[in-house]
């Protein structure tokens, strides 16, 4: 009986496409295709018409057998292809717990910041206040109160930045280097160093005075293995009764321990600074040979680090101090000198050109 061979036919080509279905919408597709309305079981039994009496009732009963177990093998591949499905979800989205974990990133502290903090740490643990200042200052407040003379070649244009005013034109005698002061042309400036703070400072308060100002300054340099056009300083000062030398150099020789070792010793050198009599250099012992000499310390044992003094009675009285009464010290120190020398930088500039492989270190 053909009917009977189609019936065959059928069932082998449906349970191999249900062995084959790769997916759960492969195997639906197959169950439409063999089961469903216009399916291929399904119009077979339509054709069950044109059967003889005797016939129907034996193909009837095999066409429903095959229907049953063509109905079961679909299901029977529909759990295992939706068990097979979890498992694949499951695996993608699980959470390898062993994996090492990725670090983010932190940034930190630029290590000249942390220098200016670890300073500002150790005159507050010794009660001085942080004073601020404006970067862009008067002559005034930068050179004339602080004792400098008229003629002091750092006031040249050579050595300050001015704010020029574009409106008058004698910038070109500014450029040659001419003293802005007399030529009236910019009473404006850059600060060229932060000791202009201290006269801010000293008009705003009485004594005793115990003030550090850390902050950026600037200067007409070419950038440099040793020179930076901005750098940073901490200013220092202290008025009161009865203050002496021996405070200044008591005070620089415990910032110098502290900021490079307990074992580093201090020598104070006769300098001249035009806001403080007597002035001196203040050197630290050299890190790498104690003192001994070496190619580091340029075979002297020392290493510079700042310059202070006692504050010249003339800047006292520039801002209404009594000189009589009071005596006080100031200090300046760079930034910058002291992170090359606790680092033994090269070159100051890789301290401002960003590379992190330089600046991760620190
Ligand atoms: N202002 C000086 C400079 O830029 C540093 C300095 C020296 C500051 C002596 C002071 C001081 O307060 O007493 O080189």
């Amino acid at each position: 009986m053909a009917i009977v061979d189609d019936l065959k036919t059928i069932e082998e080509e449906a349970a191999a496409g249900i062995a084959g279905a790769a997916d759960l919408a492969q195997l639906d597709q197959i169950r439409v295709a063999v089961t469903g309305k216009k399916g291929s079981l399904t119009s077979v039994l339509r054709g069950m018409g044109q059967l003889s009496k005797e016939e129907r009732p034996v193909v009837g009963k095999l066409a429903n057998e095959v229907r049953g177990r063509v109905e079961a093998a679909l299901e029977a591949r529909k759990a295992e292809l939706a068990a097979l499905e979890l498992e694949a979800k499951i695996a993608a989205d699980a959470v390898d717990v062993t994996l090492p974990g990725r670090r983010p990133a932190v940034g930190h502290q630029h290590l000249i910041k942390e220098i200016m903090q670890e300073a500002e740490d150790f005159f507050t643990g010794l009660g001085y206040v942080v004073e601020d200042g404006p970067y862009v200052d008067t002559t005034y407040y930068n050179f004339t109160a602080l004792n400098a003379p008229e003629d002091h070649p750092s006031r040249s244009a050579r050595d300050t930045f001015y704010v020029v005013d574009p409106s008058k034109d004698d910038n070109e005698l500014l450029e040659a280097g001419h003293n802005t002061d007399r030529l009236g042309i910019s009473e404006l400036l850059l600060r060229t160093q932060t000791s202009g703070v201290q006269v801010h400072h000293m008009e705003a308060h009485k004594p005793p005075i115990y003030m550090i100002c850390p902050g950026t300054v600037f200067r007409p340099d070419t950038a440099d293995a040793n020179h930076l056009p901005q750098f940073n300083q901490i200013e220092g000062l202290v008025v009161d009764e009865g203050i002496t030398f021996g405070d200044l150099k008591g005070t620089l020789d415990a910032f110098t321990k502290a900021m490079f070792g307990e074992e580093r010793a201090t020598r104070y050198r006769p300098h001249f600074f035009p806001f403080t009599e007597p002035s001196c250099e203040v050197d630290v012992s050299c890190g790498v040979c104690h003192g001994e000499g070496c190619s580091f310390c340029k075979h002297t044992g020392w290493l510079e680090i700042l310059g202070a003094g006692m504050v010249d009675p003339n800047v006292l009285e520039n801002c209404g101090i009594d000189s009589e009464r009071y005596t006080g010290f100031a200090f300046g120190i760079g930034a910058e000198r002291v992170a090359a020398l606790r680092y033994d930088l090269p070159d100051l500039r890789m301290l401002v050109t960003g590379d992190m492989r330089f600046l991760e270190q620190f």
